[in-house]
């Protein structure tokens, strides 16, 4: 028997819903296998913050430390002025256990599921390899002559060569360990700084791995190809801002929001694990929200604790249950959140 601590932070809106569902079917993954969960639930989010003023605590961050990882269901609320919650919670998070490489998988489970026409699960089989400490979510700049007619804001894009570095090796290796090909995805035509420098690391680092073949696209091409031709990508490398927004639109290429898996990896530290969407405050309360991307996540935790055969087991039941029509009805299913957790575990 294999115990791991995992801490659980639900947050808001949907978040709750697809979480108690993830940690459904790892609770049934245990009952069928050798690994167990010892779940700690945490209550960091909106209705938390307006009660007690707390965001994420010195304390709460110290006590995460202890945890072999960490389960987020999702951020943000309309009584909560835009960016407070996702600032002072989920980046605090990703920054302070400093998850520096964002796994995003863009992985197509049946044709039925995507818009694009003529492609099929060989076509969209990509990974986002998203730097996710640094760029624009540095939370550098300011304001000058606020509230006047003189107001200039600025908000600057921080690369340290450590940063970008780091998250290259990753990419590479990555590539290197899967036997794809590594695409860097920037903007270096006009960010002549900062992509400059992740162009540079590119190419130096390249001669570490003889073996990865290489190449180069601008974001702006990025999006067009992703429709048009997504087979031409087996790994992608890309700074947080970018990866931010190509992995919306590769969550579409995959069926909707609701498939759509995110792992923050701090490869020597405690990584934590969500679903890209947020809490989605539109449909949030009503049993509509799709679990399967938090119930993804949660298999590729379960991966990078180091068990690949048992997080198989579960995406091949979400797999399974999809294609059998038993979806929510984001994907034109008649299930609930909590039917489909349901239908997930009976499949285990
Ligand atoms: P969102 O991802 O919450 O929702 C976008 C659209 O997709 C909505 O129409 C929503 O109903 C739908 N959707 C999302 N997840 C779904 C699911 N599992 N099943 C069915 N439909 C789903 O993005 P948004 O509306 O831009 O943001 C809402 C809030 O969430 C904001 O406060 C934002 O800051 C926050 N947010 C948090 C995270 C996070 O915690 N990781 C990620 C993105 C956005
Ligand atoms: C995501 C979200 C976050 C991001 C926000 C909520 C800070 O959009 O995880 O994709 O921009 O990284
Ligand atoms: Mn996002």
């Amino acid at each position: 028997m294999t115990d791991y601590k995992l801490a659980v932070l639900p947050g808001d809106g949907i978040g709750p819903e697809v979480s108690a569902e993830a940690i459904k079917v790892l609770e049934k993954l245990a009952l069928e296998t050798e690994l167990g969960f010892d779940f700690q639930e945490f209550p960091q989010g909106a209705d938390h913050y307006l009660n007690t003023g707390e965001l994420l605590s010195d304390e709460t961050k110290a006590d995460l430390e202890k945890y072999d990882a960490i389960f987020l269901g999702a951020v943000g609320d309309p009584r909560v002025k835009p960016g407070v919650l996702e600032h002072g919670i989920l980046l605090d998070l990703r920054f302070s256990f400093d998850q520096y490489i964002n796994l995003r998988p863009i992985r197509l489970l049946d044709s039925r599921f995507t818009p694009l026409k003529d492609k099929g699960p060989e076509d969209i089989d990509f990974m986002v390899v998203r730097e996710n400490t640094e760029g624009l979510y540095a939370g550098a700049g300011g304001f000058l002559k606020k509230e006047t007619e003189h107001e200039v804001a600025i908000q600057e894009m921080i690369n340290t060569y450590h940063g970008v570095e780091r998250v290259i090796d990753y990419a590479y290796q990555y590539a290197a360990d899967t036997g794809g090909k590594l695409t860097l995805c920037d903007k270096s035509n006009v960010l002549e700084y900062s992509h400059d420098l992740w162009q540079r690391v590119f190419k130096e680092k390249s001669k570490q791995y003889p073996g990865v073949d290489r190449d180069h696209i601008l974001v702006d091409a990025m999006t067009m190809k992703m429709v048009r031709n997504p087979e031409v990508f087996d790994v992608v490398v890309t700074c947080n801002m970018f990866g931010d927004i190509i992995t919306d639109l590769g969550a579409e290429l995959q069926g909707g929001m609701g498939l759509a898996v995110s792992g923050n990896i701090n490869p020597d530290g405690v990584s934590m694990f969500e679903p890209v969407h947020g809490s989605a405050p539109d449909i949030a309360g009503r049993a509509k929200a799709n679990p399967a991307a938090a119930i993804l996540a949660a298999a590729m935790l379960v991966d990078v604790l180091g068990h690949a055969e048992e997080s198989a087991r579960i995406e091949n039941a979400v797999g399974q249950a999809l294609r059998l029509g038993m979806q929510t009805a984001d994907m034109g299913g008649r299930l609930s959140t909590d039917e489909f957790g349901d239908y997930i575990c009976s499949l285990l």
